[in-house]
């Protein structure tokens, strides 16, 4: 090792050989990266070396060099006896090491004959996923690595992502796919929305008309015309679940990518689809309940807090808990209508029995009731910000949504939060621009640069209360996403964004280098591999009109490989007009307006929204 930390000493020296992106290309940009000259050239003659020859994150290594057709044999260092690692040829990961490197942290150093990374657990599979981002494929079926010393850690231990599958359904593969995404990003929790007005999409064992009936809706709601919702219904029944086997899967796929995942079972609102299949769980059972057809909040169907039903409920937790590793259940919370509640003689009297001040009080109490249960089972509920509402559960966990002001008020009381304020991008079914040639969207305006903005940590909350800020997430409510490719488009690239908010210290974080230098690279990867992906329109084009008689255009594509094309005449321009290879200076004569539209058109065909930007003199 000693030999090694020498020679990569020498090379550090010659640093001015520095790529032109300080990051050279990682997402999430790490902590620290000094790139030196040369490449490390793997082959199918590489071997691994490592001291840890079941680490999971060994064994995801040397299944994606076995996929690139690359050497991927596994070498138990402590069988040979070359406990330095130093072989020609050789990558080595090595979990027993002597430095310290913070948790989930991993060191990586690489020259033209070796390779060795250092990290522990999820901090060793990061490393992984940092070298695999480095590697360069070539035509002849090699490939290169170039040489680089990078020490790198995450800014938070709760790195998440969400799924909504009640509004829409998303398989097995698609929620495995989502999952390689994350884990490519170093994103860490998934936080599944398993259950809503919608649908109900997780197979209980003991209740089974949870899925028998409350898995379907009989039609959906279809279209948005100015903003409002239609009255078109599609006619069609729809539905779909996971049974536990699926979710067994699931979990030990999560698990091989160091991705904990956090289940969601909303209560006491949001819970149509159970009292459709368990009229009892409601204030009137002898009301009847279907399955939720369009989108919104029900306005007055919620659970009654009766004993019996607590039984229900906590049997279902109980099965959920036994189900998933997770220390955490989330157990929703949000937008509980309260007008049953109200209207309930034995809600009311259970306020008065109970000493509550109102409908709130009895929130409090439904939460901290099952909050009892839950961390009985050794488990801890996370909830949305409306757990405060009435006073907050003793030990829960908040996830602020609604901005930060209760993400500030939980942290300032002393409980661990998760920030996901809708306000600061991180609502991915919002637009990724105010244009109707975006999808239709739930409404909002999330744009990467907002999304990648973003800052977890409010000023205003006390210093000492800051590392209550445990992390943060983004949501991807599927109301208005019925479909994969939707599902991809919404996600990408603002995923990545997401991943150097909760990743990379705010010191390193450059929204230019990000976008201009880095994810041009990254989307390149998801277009030569099938996902979908909103394509950002031209570096340098704009929306806007510009007052001047001569115009120095240059533009970059923000897709490497892909082709700009461009009109100077008001047409929408396509593959057919000219496409931009060089800078444009464009003169424009007095009292003449040239219109310069653009579209950015990637390998694949995908295509950015056109651009208009109007030159006048
Ligand atoms: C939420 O968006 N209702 C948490």
């Amino acid at each position: 090792m000693k030999k090694l930390l020498l020679l990569l000493l020498l090379v550090l020296s010659l640093d001015a050989f520095a790529q032109h992106d300080p990051n050279m290309g990682i997402i999430p940009a790490p902590v620290s990266v000094k790139k030196v000259q040369g490449d490390f050239k793997l082959s199918s003659e590489t071997i691994i070396l490592t001291d840890s020859p079941e680490c999971r994150a060994v064994r995801f290594f040397a299944g994606y060099l076995r996929k690139a057709g690359l050497g991927s044999s596994i070498t138990d260092i402590n069988l040979i006896g070359k406990k330095d690692g130093v072989m020609k040829n050789s990558v080595t990961l090595l979990t027993n090491f002597k430095d310290e490197v913070p948790k989930e942290g991993y060191e990586l150093f690489i020259d033209e004959n070796h390779i060795v990374l250092n990290g522990r657990n999820a901090g060793l599979f990061y490393g992984v996923q940092t070298l695999m981002q480095l590697v360069q494929k070539k035509n002849d079926g090699t490939a290169t690595i170039p040489c680089a010393a990078i020490r790198d850690y995450p800014r938070f231990p709760y790195r998440g992502m969400h799924l909504d599958v009640s509004r829409h359904f998303f398989d097995v593969d698609f929620v495995k796919q989502y999952l390689d995404l994350m884990a490519a990003y170093k994103l860490n929790t998934f936080h599944w929305h398993l259950t809503d007005d919608q649908g109900w999409r997780i197979e209980i064992k003991k209740y089974p008309k949870l899925t028998e009936i409350g898995s379907m809706r009989a039609q959906t709601k279809i279209g948005r015309a100015a903003g409002v919702d239609s009255d078109l219904y599609d006619n069609t029944p729809y539905g779909g679940f996971y049974t536990q086997e699926q979710i067994t899967d699931i979990i030990h796929y999560a698990e091989d990518r160091y991705i904990t995942i956090i289940p969601e079972i909303e209560m006491p609102g949001h819970s149509v689809a159970a009292m459709a299949a368990y009229p009892e769980l409601s204030c009137d059972p002898s009301k009847s309940y279907k399955v939720r057809e369009t989108w919104g909040v029900a306005e007055d169907d919620v659970y009654c807090p009766s004993d019996d039903n607590f039984k229900i409920i906590t049997d279902i937790l109980a099965e959920v808990m036994d189900l998933f590793p997770s220390r955490y259940i989330h157990i929703g919370g949000d937008e509980v209508p309260k007008d049953a509640w109200k209207k309930s003689e034995f809600c009311q009297q259970l306020i008065q029995d109970r000493d509550l001040k109102d409908v709130n009080g009895l929130q409090s109490y439904f939460i901290s009731r099952i909050e009892l249960f839950v961390n009985s089972r050794d488990h801890n509920i996370i909830g949305w910000d409306e757990i405060l509402d009435g006073g907050l559960a003793p030990n829960a966990t908040v996830m602020s949504w609604r901005g930060e002001a209760g993400g500030i008020k939980a942290a300032q009381l002393g409980h661990d939060v998760i920030m996901t304020p809708g306000s600061g991008g991180l609502y991915f079914d919002h637009a990724q621009l105010k244009s109707p040639q975006e999808p239709l969207s739930i409404g909002g305006n999330a744009p990467l640069w907002k999304t990648y903005a973003y800052d977890p940590v409010p000023k205003e909350l006390d210093k000492d209360k800051r590392k209550h800020i445990i992390g943060v997430q983004a949501n991807l409510w599927t109301e208005y996403i019925a479909t994969p490719a939707k599902a991809e488009y919404m996600l990408l690239p603002r995923m990545l964004a997401l991943a150097e908010v909760a990743w990379t210290p705010t010191a390193n974080k450059d929204y230019k280098n990000f976008a201009e230098m880095r994810i041009p690279h990254h989307l390149a990867h998801f277009d030569a591999e099938g996902i979908n992906y909103r394509v950002p329109t031209a570096i340098g084009a704009k929306d806007t009109t510009m007052n001047g008689g001569k115009f120095n255009i240059e533009l970059a594509s923000p897709v490497e490989g892909a082709t700009i094309y461009y009109t100077i005449d008001g047409y929408t321009p396509r593959e057919t007009d000219l496409p931009y290879t060089t800078p444009l200076q464009i003169t424009v004569p007095e009292h003449n307006t040239i219109d310069f539209k653009t579209i950015v058109i990637t390998p694949s065909g995908k295509r950015s929204v056109v651009t208009d930007m109007k030159l006048v003199n």
